[in-house]
């Protein structure tokens, strides 16, 4: 297809239609109220509907079948529509949240979720995912921390790497795959008190030093877009921000693929105050090299004045018209309109057996098992079981994002528990039968947040379970002395300090999807073993957060000892569960942890080793960490850095040797000018289970 002769041959409308995103509906939906409604809102006619050039969102292939066939009809350029949908942890086979998925500490599992997410959304006509998003999250009142890998900046960088190469494989035309769309670029995540749209602000020596760093992952994996955020960085909205956009992105970076607009933020750069109208908003989007503008008809209402005025410059429409020309013909829609589209194999593919199974191991690794006092888990084939809490049969597990996820496809955590308990007792008030309870030997309490409570728009100031059922837990425990497993369906790491010490076990659940409830049966009896680990730290209070491990020395740091130093007078220094932490039925033991050397060259590869055995008679999986501390620098640095984990499977009393090896490119940081280097120097490998518990080598950089 010659490109350049297609854009030659569009008149300027066309042209600018070709940067416009909007819903599927306005291609069916020819409705007096539709036209009135919506379409008077967006401001454009129904004849400039059949301009716009995406879709955002379908409902299933029949759907983009249609849609695509009314447009082609009525479009002088037959230009097809590309269909783009946020597809974010699962299409209609539903896998845990993105926070969960992390949690494995396992690529394969988040490459095969990524895998099934694109197979199924590609037969549905799907030529775009919102996904991987790689918001670095810090702050727990977030709603969308559920949708990040986390707080660590090294794992959102791996794993958006290995997403998007799942989504794209060769080539994003082959049946199976198709384009990832990285996002919310950039620094979402730091919403000041974790309150939604909220304002960011950080030094570019921290958006560089650790808040890129996931979108940098994506890029490398050559994602094909990126959507900007809805907020502001140095003042500037990223969406029309300049730095952001032109001198990282496209500068830096040498990103050439399509830039898109996060739902209306375009327009929402006049709530910002950075722009007086909606002529001066599309202009400024022109300038700052957006691609797509979606869900609102800036660009269609005015760039055609823009450009007779000389605002903005015919050669600067055609290219960003030409980028997504670019996505339409690697995405194979010149070639075939209705690429991927394909009824009988989107009902072949959804729910198909080998999916279910590869989000059932991904439900399994996900979660982490925080408690386990006493053995009480895992539960033992003759004990008595009872259940209670809401989410006893609730099978509302899919988490937000899940639009297509059917929940009535998943089982209850009840249902799934008569499979693999001797159930004596279940009821999901509030309401128990006590002496019912007293009769079995462990209860199963099966609580947490709705999925209502995560996600867009859904930020909260208490992070505390609600308070009926910190009292209902406290009461049951006070009632039976019986041991208590509590069962959690999260979305974001909850203050759990009231009720902590009232029970005997925690498996830290998230929204696992499809899979959810077998998984978390299966885990409770010991047919599987829990391996996940934590990639948020679960704060004590709310008022400790911000809290990372990743955290700076400071110059009176807490470990220092004394009255003066950083620290909270009413509350303990460390977290309730650490970043990387995780429990294992398995006991895994860390010895003879060797360095190939006490110095390195800047050229030379520097080794750490460490044999681990599991010591026990459970078959388990291990996440071994590695973390780094460089001791003095140009700039303050933090006092350990993931670096690299490896998740390892060992056989009872089994002992494997786990090798790291570190270049460079471990050591390298931003200095103030935003140079990248790496300073001579002493330097500290921490290797262990999770981000507390380390052992700890030194070595001189020469
Ligand atoms: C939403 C979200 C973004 C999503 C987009 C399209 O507002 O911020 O993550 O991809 O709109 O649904």
């Amino acid at each position: 297809m010659d490109l350049k002769k297609l854009l030659d041959s569009l008149t300027l409308e066309e042209k600018i239609g070709q940067l416009t995103m909007i819903a599927p509906h306005f291609f069916l939906d020819s409705s007096k109220t539709w036209i009135a409604g919506p379409l008077a809102e967006l401001g454009i006619s129904e004849d400039e509907v059949f301009l716009a050039g995406s879709v955002l969102g379908i409902g299933n292939a029949e759907e983009m079948i249609e849609v695509q066939k009314r447009y082609l009809e009525k479009s002088r350029h037959k230009i097809p529509l590309i269909f783009m949908a946020d597809i974010i942890h699962g299409y209609e086979t539903i896998f845990p949240v993105p926070l969960a998925l992390a949690s494995s500490f396992n690529d394969e599992i988040l490459f095969q979720a990524a895998r099934v997410s694109a197979k199924e959304a590609k037969a549905s006509g799907i030529h775009a995912t919102f996904s991987p998003m790689v918001d670095l999250v810090r702050d727990p009142r977030w709603g969308r921390v559920v949708e990040s890998y986390g707080e660590d900046p090294y794992m959102l960088y791996r794993f958006a790497n290995v997403q998007v190469k799942a989504y794209q494989g060769r080539s994003i035309k082959h049946e199976g795959f198709l384009a990832s769309c990285v996002k919310h670029f950039a620094a979402y995540g730091l919403a000041e008190g974790g309150k939604d749209y909220n304002t960011v602000d950080l030094s570019r020596l921290n958006l560089h030093q650790y808040y890129l760093k996931g979108y940098k992952g994506a890029i490398d994996a050559k994602a094909k877009l990126v959507m900007t955020s809805f907020n502001i960085f140095e003042g500037i909205p990223a969406t029309t921000n300049q730095y952001l956009l032109k001198e990282v992105l496209r500068k830096k970076w040498k990103f050439k693929g399509t830039i898109i607009s996060d739902y209306a933020s375009l327009k929402e750069t006049i709530s910002h105050g950075t722009e007086e109208s909606e002529y001066s908003a599309a202009v400024s989007g022109v300038k700052a090299g957006l691609n797509i503008e979606m869900a609102t008809a800036l660009y269609m209402k005015n760039l055609k004045d823009a450009v007779k005025n000389g605002d903005v410059s015919i050669e600067e429409i055609d290219e960003l018209v030409m980028s997504v020309l670019k996505l339409k013909e690697e995405s194979g829609l010149f070639e075939n309109p209705f690429i991927g589209a394909n009824p009988e194999k989107e009902k072949r593919l959804i729910h198909s057996k080998a999916h279910i199974e590869k989000a059932y191991n991904a439900a399994v690794e996900s979660m982490i098992l925080l408690k386990n006092n006493h053995r009480v888990l895992p539960i033992r084939h003759y004990q008595k079981v009872a259940l209670i809490g809401p989410y006893t049969n609730n099978p509302k597990i899919n988490g937000p994002w899940s639009w297509h996820g059917d929940r009535h496809v998943n089982q209850t955590l009840y249902e799934a528990f008569k499979k693999s308990f001797r159930l004596v007792y279940s009821d999901d008030s509030f309401d128990s039968n006590i002496e019912k309870l007293k009769s079995s030997d462990v209860i199963v309490m099966a609580m947490g947040e709705s999925q209502k409570e995560s996600g867009e728009a859904h930020s909260k100031s208490n992070i505390k379970l609600d308070e009926q059922q910190i009292a209902y837990i406290k009461r049951i425990k006070a009632l039976t002395g019986k041991p208590i497993v509590l069962v959690l369906f999260n979305g974001r790491p909850l203050d759990l300090s009231d009720v902590v010490n009232h029970v005997d076990a925690i498996l830290e659940a998230y929204f696992p999807g499809t899979m959810g409830s077998k998984a978390i049966a299966h885990l409770l009896s010991g047919k599987q073993n829990p391996s996940g680990k934590l990639t948020m730290s679960f704060p004590r209070s709310v008022g400790q957060v911000p809290i990372y491990y990743n955290h700076l020395n400071t110059g009176r740091p807490y470990a220092s000892g004394g009255e003066y130093v950083s620290h909270y007078l009413d509350l303990e220094e460390k977290p309730l569960f650490p970043f990387g932490y995780g429990l294992s039925y398995s006991n895994f033991k860390y010895e003879n942890v060797q360095l190939s050397s006490d110095k390195m060259k800047l050229n030379e590869t520097l080794t750490i080793s460490v044999d681990i055995t599991n010591d026990s008679y459970v078959q388990g999986k291990e996440v071994v960490q590695l973390y780094l501390r460089d001791h003095v620098a140009k700039v303050s640095r933090p006092v350990k850095e993931l670096i690299n984990f490896k998740k390892i499977d060992l056989a009872p009393n089994e002992t494997k040797k786990v090798i790291f090896e570190i270049t460079k490119k471990d050591l390298e940081y931003y200095d103030h000018n935003l140079n990248l280097r790496v300073d001579p120097g002493k330097f500290s490998l921490f290797i262990g289970p999770n981000s507390e518990e380390l052992i700890e080598k030194e070595f001189i950089l020469e």
